[in-house]
C-alpha cells in the first residue's frame, strides 16, 4: 500500500489549491469532487501521481465507496483533507429543503464518516494527519445562512474534540477556519454583498492550513482580521454577535 493525500472538493477553490501545494511537496494525490473534467484539467498541470475519483460525496455510502476505490488501487490515506462543502444564503423557511439536507450530508456526515473510517488505519500504521475545513462561521450563529454556520460549528467542535483525543497518539488533526476566500463558494451559496467583496486569495489560506497541520495545531484561523472576528465572538454577548452577523449578511 502506498501513502496518498486525499483531498475532497478538489475541482475548485481551496481544494484545487490544496492539490497544487501538496503536489509541489511531492505527495501522491487522490482528488474527489463531482466534476471530473475540472480535476482532469488540474491533474494535467500538477507534477507527480494524481488519482481522480468523481462522485457525489453527499450520497449515502459515498465516503465508504470512495475509500474502497482508493484501497483497490493499493493506496492508503495518510493525509485526509476534508475540504468539500457548500453554503446557502437566505432564511430557512425559504430554502430548498433538499439543499439544506444535502449541506448537512456533505459538510457534516461525509466529513465525519471519512474521518472515522481513516483513523484506525492511521493509528495502526503510527502515522496520519487530518485537516478539516471549518470556517470563521463556526464561531457564532449565522442568521440568514443558519444551516451553513451550524454545520461549520459542528466541524470545529468535532475536530477540536478529536484533537484532544489524539493527544499522545501519532495522528494530527486540525480545524482550518478561513474567512471569506476567493472561490466558487459565494456563487454556489447565492450570497452577494460585503462577504464576497472581503474575500482573499486561496494561496495564503491553504499555506496556513498545511503549516498548522504540520505543527499539530488544533485550530488555524488565517489572517489577523479573521482572528479578531473569531476571538471577538467569545468576548461579545451572543445577542450582539447575532445582530452583527445578521447585519453583515444583509449589507
Ligand atoms: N470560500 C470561502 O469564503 C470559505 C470560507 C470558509 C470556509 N470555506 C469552506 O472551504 C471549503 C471549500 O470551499 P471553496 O471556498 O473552495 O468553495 P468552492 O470553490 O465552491 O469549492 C467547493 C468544492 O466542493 C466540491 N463539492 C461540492 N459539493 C460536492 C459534493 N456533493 N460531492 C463532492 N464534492 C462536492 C466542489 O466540486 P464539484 O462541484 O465538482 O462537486 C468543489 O470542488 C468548504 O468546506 C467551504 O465551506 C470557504
Amino acid at each position: 500500500m502506498r501513502p496518498v493525500t486525499l483531498i475532497t472538493g478538489a475541482s475548485a477553490g481551496l481544494g484545487a489549491e490544496f492539490a497544487r501545494q501538496c503536489a509541489a511537496r511531492g505527495e501522491t494525490l487522490a482528488l474527489l469532487a463531482r466534476r471530473r473534467d475540472r480535476m482532469e484539467a488540474l491533474k494535467a498541470e500538477l507534477p507527480g501521481e494524481v488519482h481522480i475519483f468523481a462522485a457525489d460525496l453527499a450520497l449515502p455510502g459515498a465516503p465508504a465507496d470512495l475509500l474502497a476505490q482508493i484501497e483497490a488501487q493499493s493506496l492508503t490515506v495518510e493525509t485526509l483533507i476534508n475540504n468539500a462543502g457548500f453554503g446557502l444564503g437566505g432564511d430557512v423557511q425559504d430554502a430548498d429543503p433538499d439543499r439544506l439536507t444535502g449541506m448537512i450530508d456533505l459538510n457534516v456526515r461525509a466529513l465525519t464518516e471519512l474521518t472515522r473510517a481513516v483513523l484506525p488505519g492511521m493509528l495502526a500504521r503510527g502515522r496520519g494527519a487530518i485537516l478539516n475545513v471549518a470556517s470563521t462561521a463556526a464561531f457564532q450563529p449565522g442568521p440568514h445562512m443558519a444551516v451553513y454556520y451550524a454545520t461549520k460549528a459542528y466541524v470545529l467542535s468535532f475536530t477540536e474534540a478529536l484533537h484532544q483525543e489524539m493527544k499522545g497518539k501519532p495522528v494530527r488533526i486540525t480545524a482550518l477556519c478561513p474567512g471569506p476566500t476567493q472561490s466558487e463558494f459565494f456563487d454556489v451559496a447565492e450570497v452577494t454583498g460585503m462577504l464576497p467583496r472581503m474575500a482573499v486569495p486561496v494561496e495564503g489560506v491553504v499555506t496556513a492550513g498545511l503549516k498548522g497541520l504540520a505543527r499539530g495545531k488544533a485550530i488555524v484561523i488565517p489572517g489577523t482580521k479573521n482572528k479578531v472576528f473569531a476571538q471577538g465572538s467569545r468576548l461579545l454577548p451572543r445577542a450582539a454577535m447575532r445582530r452583527i452577523v445578521a447585519r453583515i449578511k444583509t449589507s
